[in-house]
């Protein structure tokens, strides 16, 4: 498969899942967790889909669309293994829904990634709450949802805290 197939997969991929999971969640409280802003694309839709929803976003950039910046309250500068871990005075709530797309396409730098994101992730999920992220993640006491139809298996990960 060329680059640019996979490349427009995966953002199917993303749109698809973030509808999914908004679809899942009206019952669930708790903010809503964009972790990795990149271009800020799937910020921005999570933002059409979920108006009512607050979202704090993270990343050691902003290099975003100018379209797409959050505001200085809820964008969270620096390293997300330090900004997730200590982000608790400003997030308040836990997260209904994490969005968390910082793969690096290494396969010993995702590896490393997912070791230490996971711990936080579920950290910060409220119960009840999904995560979805592109890396698969280390969340044993969650339960894992199969991908929808069209939608390949590994492109994409999905678990749900239990109650
Ligand atoms: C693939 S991009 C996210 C793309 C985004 N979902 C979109 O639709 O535009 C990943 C982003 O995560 C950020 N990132 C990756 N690892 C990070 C880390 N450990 N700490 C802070 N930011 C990180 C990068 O700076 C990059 O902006």
């Amino acid at each position: 498969m060329s680059r640019l197939d996979s490349f427009i997969r995966r953002l199917t991929a993303q749109k698809r899942l973030l509808e999914d999971v908004a679809g899942r969640i009206p019952g669930i409280d708790g903010c809503v967790l964009e972790v990795g802003l990149g271009n800020g694309r799937t910020y921005d839709h999570l933002r059409e889909i979920l108006p009512e929803r607050e979202i704090f976003v993270f990343d050691r950039d902003l290099s975003c669309h100018p379209s797409c910046m959050p505001d200085g309250e809820h964008m969270i500068l620096g390293e997300i293994r330090d900004t997730l871990a200590y982000c608790g005075p400003r997030v308040k709530t836990q997260a209904a829904l994490i969005h968390a797309d910082i793969g690096s396409g290494d396969p010993t730098t995702d590896l490393a990634t997912s070791s230490w994101l996971s711990p936080l992730v579920d950290a910060r999920a409220a119960p009840g709450g999904y995560v979805l992220s592109g890396l698969p993640l280390d969340l044993p006491s969650f339960e894992a949802f199969p991908m929808p139809e069209g939608i390949r298996p590994g492109r994409y990960n999905l678990y749900r805290k239990p109650l």
